[in-house]
């Protein structure tokens, strides 16, 4: 809250840009995650909904190769439960690295690699990418709207204006959040492609924040903790803080009355 006050407060004064212009060419969207500030949390079902946009569209082309299946129940995860988490595990096939022989993934194999040679890895590109930077390149803007990586994704997602062309024999697609304007990624999704088993209607905006969030706890899984960490060392210096202020005072206190005295 204060962020996004003191946020509107630069953008006003011409200090920080906006983030939907933050950098020349590419047009970022401002997402409110629920896992951006100080006591953001991922959104246990937003996390399943996400898993399910990525295993039903993007893994066709997308690898998550530093993701294990075993991961997907963990708390603070999508957090499913053990049979569910093994039976989405079974459903995909590994090739055995001892006996080289193909056979289903159990809970401690890792998604596949990507199955498109020009598809990046999404295991880790919610850090990978930027979403916004900051004046002459201060990153203050980062500071200010979050680190912007599920950002980069969902409006990749989202901004694809229709336009296309083919260059030395590729067809690229028009998308304003892409740096440099054009991708050779096809628009992937559009509207009630998937049906959420939670009833959430199934809006291209609604998916492509859904698997950014998903994406954002695959490249960060352990963020909760981390921020719940941060919180109680604020607290314990801020105590320390007063607790040392007062020792100081007692100190001091006899060597300052001599002072006056004298
Ligand atoms: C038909 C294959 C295909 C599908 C399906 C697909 N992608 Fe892609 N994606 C690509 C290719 C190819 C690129 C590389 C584009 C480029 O570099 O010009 C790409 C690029 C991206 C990038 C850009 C990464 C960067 O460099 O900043 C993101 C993010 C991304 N895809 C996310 C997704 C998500 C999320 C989905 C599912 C909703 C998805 N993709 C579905 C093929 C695909």
């Amino acid at each position: 809250m204060l962020a996004r006050l003191a946020a509107s407060a630069l953008v006003a004064l011409g200090l920080a840009q906006a983030p939907a212009m933050a950098a020349e060419e590419q047009a970022i969207t401002d997402f409110a995650f629920s896992f951006e500030g100080p006591f953001g949390r991922y959104d246990q079902s937003q996390l399943q909904r996400g898993l399910q946009v990525y295993t039903e569209v993007c893994a066709a082309c997308h690898g998550l190769r530093y993701v294990s299946y075993r991961t997907l129940a963990n708390g603070g995860g999508p957090a499913l439960s053990e049979e569910a988490m093994r039976a989405y595990a079974a459903q995909n096939t590994v090739t055995d690295a001892e006996t080289g022989e193909d056979r289903p993934a159990t809970p401690t194999d890792y998604f596949p690699l990507s199955a498109i040679e020009n598809a990046p890895d999404l295991s880790l590109m919610a850090k990978a990418r930027a979403g916004f930077h900051g004046p002459a390149g201060l990153g203050i803007n980062q500071i200010l709207f979050g680190m912007g990586g599920p950002e980069h994704i969902a409006s990749i997602l989202t901004d694809f204006s229709g336009e296309e062309k083919e260059e030395a024999g590729v067809v690229l697609y028009e998308n304003h959040a892409f740096p440099g304007g054009w991708m050779a990624m096809a628009p992937p999704l559009s509207d009630d492609m998937v049906t959420y088993a939670d009833g959430t209607p199934a809006t291209t905006d609604q998916m492509a924040q859904d698997v950014a969030a998903f994406l954002m706890w695959t490249a960060e899984p352990h963020m909760m903790a981390r921020k719940q960490a941060g919180i109680v060392a604020v607290l314990f210096l801020a105590m320390l803080c007063v607790l040392l202020y007062f020792t100081n005072k007692k100190l001091w206190a006899p060597h300052k009355r001599d002072k006056h005295t004298a």
